[in-house]
């Protein structure tokens, strides 16, 4: 059993397994109703628990209707409503579900939560996103872009606007990946060191950019995301949307970039803030692609956690 915790904690061989099984899962099941059993059932008979700490659609409803297809059973938990939030330790929520269930996945805010959970269970525990990373929302993103363009190695990935977690596991994608990332935004927002120091250890190319326009020059792939954070306080809003309204995706940036760049955003989207409508919804967008393949990709990563990986 492995756990799978963050893009740049696990092997470039491992994570490029997950991204080939994800496309033969998907692949092996084209056509079928959503409800409809999967061939290969790894998880018959395993109970997954879901914890969000965090409000969710894709992570919740992706790893439900996915544990389901492998023929697993889910119990979701909101960590509200959990002892979890009230005193119980992590360590002893860990041992305790590990006696009851056969998979965690944990949407929390904290990374040290999501990493003392898997410190004390005895069985894998994936990351659902924490503060610091989004990894299963990545593992989808280049599955996506790899569907509709090729291999991701070599290419050029511009992300627009917050360093935020999500921003962060792109560029340990980067690294594990091998493809070039700009980041473009204000710098007070600019990604976290550590995630740049990562990308840039592995010999990839990551700048830091102010200027959006010169950002998305040769882009392969444009990205962005809310200007405004989960955990971020809602009292920053005015003072963000100042900052990043120069860095919103609309149909004049998108002209800078290679008439064949691919548009992403994780969703939710704040529809004509980060990015217009007309991009979102147009011909080089593959938001709901994205959407979609988070579905596979952990259904890859599961398959993985329990070394069933073809
Ligand atoms: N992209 C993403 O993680 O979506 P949810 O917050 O709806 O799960």
């Amino acid at each position: 059993m492995q756990h799978f915790l963050d893009i740049h904690k696990t092997s470039t061989s491992d994570l490029r397994a997950i991204i080939d099984d994800a496309r033969a899962v998907k692949e092996a099941r084209a056509g079928r109703p959503k409800g409809m059993a999967d061939d290969e059932q790894p998880l018959s008979g395993h109970m997954v628990a879901l914890i969000f700490e965090k409000p969710s659609t894709r992570t919740r409803v992706s790893f439900d209707v996915g544990v389901r297809q492998m023929g697993g059973q889910t119990m979701v938990l909101s960590g509200s409503e959990m002892q979890l939030g009230h005193g119980e330790t992590i360590a002893d929520t860990a041992r305790v579900l590990s006696r009851y269930v056969d998979m965690i996945m944990i949407r929390t805010f904290e990374e040290n939560t999501l990493m003392e959970m898997a410190e004390h269970a005895t069985v894998p525990v994936i990351n659902g996103l924490t503060n610091r990373s989004h990894p299963c929302q990545i593992m989808a993103d280049v599955l996506t872009f790899e569907e509709h363009r090729g291999p991701i190695k070599g290419k050029h990935v511009v992300w627009l606007g917050d360093g935020n977690n999500v921003c962060a596991s792109f560029l340990h994608a980067a690294g594990q990946f091998g493809f070039d990332l700009t980041f473009a935004g204000p710098e007070t927002l600019d990604p976290e060191a550590e995630a740049v120091g990562f990308a840039r250890d592995q010999g990839v190319r990551i700048k830091l950019e102010r200027d959006a326009t010169k950002a998305v020059k040769g882009a392969d792939l444009v990205v962005t995301d809310t200007w405004l954070s989960m955990h971020d306080p809602q009292s920053a809003r005015e003072r963000r949307h100042n900052q990043l309204r120069p860095y919103q995706v609309n149909d004049a940036l998108m002209a800078h970039a290679k008439s064949d760049a691919l548009f992403m955003h994780c969703l939710p989207a704040h529809r004509n803030e980060e990015a217009t409508s007309q991009v979102m919804d147009g011909p080089n967008s593959v938001i709901f692609d994205e959407a979609e393949n988070r579905l596979h990709a952990q259904k890859a990563i599961m398959r993985w956690c329990l070394n069933h990986t073809s």
